[in-house]
């Protein structure tokens, strides 16, 4: 294993659920552009994004009005579809997170398919990178799944910690395992590692405290508690609690 020299641990909030709010009653609150601003302002790193095929929170006007405000990075979630890359061509976000979507699903429910959908997920990183955005591949923490991505040659990953998040006891120890394996693997390999889903106030901290882990995107928890006690002290909260996991 290569030594980790301390790579500093980074932020992404996801504001897909302000959106989600707004499209509740149609309005044009909460906005979404203030909603980026403040996170920004609360030291968060990246904004992240997900323009999903249904359109069920963020909608095409909000990418491009985002694109132009964002002070920091933005980090646009998206399937491996031809109208997706299209939009993020055109958007040209920092960083793009190749996920897998179904339409009948709550949320993004596991990584991608890198061994069925090897050929889509190729061109589409192909594109991408050829348009100057990073990519990023939403996967399981599977050593199988990187290697896949090495031939691949995203330079990022996102490593699903959805199962971590909703198990317990020993099968969540189980898991945290197999994140720390991959992580460790992946930068072995020269991959950025990221991770996310499912991450909140009570189980960030493990995830965080990986040494290889260079950035945590979450939206759900920072949101849901945004509701009590403001989406600056959600965000300064989160991120405290990450910094604190490196020391
Ligand atoms: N990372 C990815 C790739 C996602 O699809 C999502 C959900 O949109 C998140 C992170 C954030 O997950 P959560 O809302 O559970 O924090």
């Amino acid at each position: 294993m290569q030594a980790v020299q301390n790579i500093p641990i980074e932020l992404g909030v996801n504001i897909d659920h302000i959106a989600t709010l707004r499209q509740a009653r149609g309005t044009s609150y909460p906005d979404l552009i203030e909603a980026a601003f403040l996170v920004e302002e609360a030291g968060a790193n990246a904004i992240t994004i997900h323009l999903r095929e249904d359109r069920r929170h963020i909608q095409d006007q909000d990418v491009y009005d985002l694109r132009k405000t964002i002070k920091t990075r933005m980090n646009l979630e998206l399937a491996a579809t031809d109208e997706m890359v299209k939009i993020a061509c055109d958007v040209h976000p920092e960083d793009a997170c190749v996920v897998p979507e179904k339409r009948e699903e709550l949320t993004t429910e596991g990584g991608l398919d890198v061994i069925g959908q090897f050929n889509r997920i190729l061109k589409t990183t192909k594109t991408l990178t050829a348009n100057d955005i990073r990519v990023s591949l939403f996967i399981e923490p599977n050593i199988e799944h990187i290697k896949r991505v090495l031939e691949i040659g995203a330079p990022v990953i996102e490593l699903h910690t959805g199962t971590y998040a909703n198990a317990t006891g020993d099968a969540q120890q189980k898991e945290l395992d197999r994140i720390i394996e991959a992580s460790e693997f992946a930068h072995d390999q020269g991959i950025h590692v990221n991770a996310g889903h499912g991450l909140d106030y009570s189980n960030t901290t493990e995830i965080a405290q990986i040494p290889q882990m260079r950035e945590l995107n979450i939206g759900h928890s920072i949101i849901s508690r945004a509701i009590f006690v403001g989406i600056s002290k959600a965000t300064s909260q989160i991120l405290e609690l990450m910094h604190q996991a490196r020391n």
